[in-house]
């Protein structure tokens, strides 16, 4: 999978692309990720990529022509004219996202993440400033993403979650295969609880039921869990999560065994 980001600050990748999970799925060719120094496609004197709102206010705004230029350019997509519904229309191209990172965007999940690992190649331009120049938004964004209801100083922080969150899900790029089916968020629900050795700590026991062996109660132990955590956390989930019969029994019993307290 290959991830174009489009950035005024591209030293902002160079070490969290370097290390651990991402640096071996670069190494191993299962990812690969080229970055874009927006301000390399401006073409005045002082290498502008900003300017003042029109209408007046506070902060800059990131200019068209560059974004435009890069992006096109990468993608090797000419100018179609009117806009967005033409780029690219019936061509292998129209299928690569261009996601514009803000905080204005649908806000990013694990579903979202999973709707774009089914992509060979994904564009992420990051903004900065006080937003982008609405025709980015219209004429060449596909997609606009936030992380979260926050505001970050930039789009270069959302980029690394997207990247990560995304790749992670890529057959081979996590040692273990099955890592990213038990995640918490994967199933809609949050993950039980995991211990390992010793199986004594400063007086503290692993449950028993993970050292008796017995997988059957384990993974009966282990989705309850599940279930409790998400219950007491994150209620909202339940809504949304595929649940058993089984599981509805059981979180019949945890409401009551509240209100009976
Ligand atoms: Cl994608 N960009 C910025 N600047 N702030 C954010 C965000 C993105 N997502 C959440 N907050």
């Amino acid at each position: 999978m290959r991830f174009d980001i489009f950035t005024i600050f591209p030293g902002f990748f160079e070490s969290p692309l370097r290390e651990s999970m991402i640096k071996r799925a670069i190494e191993a060719g299962l990812l690969a990720v080229a970055l874009h120094d927006i301000r390399a496609y401006t073409t005045d004197k002082h290498h502008t990529t900003d300017d003042y709102p029109y209408g007046g206010g506070g902060g800059m705004v990131v200019k068209p022509e560059p974004v435009f230029t890069a992006v096109e350019s990468v993608l090797a997509i000419g100018h179609q004219g009117s806009g967005s519904g033409e780029r690219g229309a019936g061509s292998e191209q129209s299928a690569i996202p261009i996601v514009l990172l803000t905080p204005q965007g649908r806000v990013f999940n694990q579903q979202v993440a999973v709707e774009l690992a089914q992509h060979d190649r994904v564009v992420l331009i990051c903004g900065r400033y006080e937003g982008f120049d609405e025709r980015i938004r219209e004429h060449l964004a596909t997609d606009e993403i936030s992380i979260g209801d926050y505001v970050l100083t930039g789009g270069e922080l959302a980029a690394l979650v997207i990247l990560d969150a995304v790749i992670r899900l890529k057959p081979g790029v996590l040692g273990d295969p099955t890592g990213a089916i038990d995640d918490s968020h994967a199933s809609g629900l949050l993950e039980y609880p995991h211990y390992t050795r010793p199986p004594e700590f400063r007086g503290w026991r692993v449950p028993e039921v993970l050292l008796s062996g017995n997988h059957a109660q384990i993974e009966r132990w282990r989705r309850e869990q599940a279930l409790r955590r998400t219950w007491l956390r994150r209620p909202d989930l339940l809504n949304r999560a595929e649940l058993t019969d089984t599981d509805r029994v059981f979180l019949r019993q945890l409401a009551q065994e509240r209100a009976v307290k």
